[in-house]
């Protein structure tokens, strides 16, 4: 089974969905690591309550020096024999350090119909278009924020009376069903199954 770390910064629901997903007698791919750049991150203590092994590294002590915070990560993953890496509410833009070492093997969720809305607030601006519907991505991670390689999408409908919070729950649930899917149909590919 392919060998996944799971980099959150949050909640960790969709960390929690892979590693669901995962324990399935035919999966294709296992959580070995999670890991987030926040210690007080919800995640980490659901990751742990699931059986698998966290690390928190804290980006604050490095100020600037995103690079040297990404080869403490770096070091963590290869100690885990990582092969994949997955992004989960990971809200630190990455750098070539790590983006570079792990092209082709780094896959994001963003919260929108990509091309449309990279960055923050993708709800706040499909409702400010009117966009009949939204949605979430599963992407290839590249240098340029939320551009890499589509790998699949899930559509749900803008209703009326959504706000950002009624959307972004609906958004969610959504990507839940997305990630795993994606994550296991990529790792079916690397494998050549
Ligand atoms: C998810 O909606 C994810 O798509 C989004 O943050 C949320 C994390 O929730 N990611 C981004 O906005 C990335 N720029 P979770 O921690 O419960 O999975």
């Amino acid at each position: 089974r392919v060998r996944v770390a799971v980099l959150i910064s949050g909640a960790g629901s969709n960390m929690a969905a892979l590693i669901d997903a995962c324990q399935a007698a035919d999966a294709l791919y296992e959580v070995v690591l999670v890991v987030s750049n926040d210690p007080e991150a919800g995640g980490l203590a659901v990751a742990r309550s699931k059986g698998v092994a966290t690390v928190a590294i804290d980006h604050k002590p490095f100020g600037k020096d995103r690079a040297a915070h990404e080869a403490d990560i770096q070091a963590e993953l290869e100690a885990a024999s990582v092969e994949v890496i997955a992004l989960a509410g990971y809200m630190r833009l990455l750098t070539p350090f790590l983006v570079n070492r792990w092209e082709g093997r780094m896959l994001n969720i963003h919260p929108s119909l990509l091309p449309k809305y990279p960055g923050l607030d993708t709800h706040a601006r499909a409702l400010e278009a009117g966009d009949a519907e939204a949605g979430c991505t599963v992407h290839l991670v590249t240098e340029g924020v939320d551009e890499g390689p589509i790998l699949d999408q899930q559509a749900v409908p803008i209703v009326a009376g959504d706000t950002p919070r009624t959307l972004a729950q609906r958004v969610l649930t959504a990507e839940h069903g997305l990630y795993p899917r994606a994550l296991a149909s990529f790792c079916a590919r690397i494998r050549n199954l």
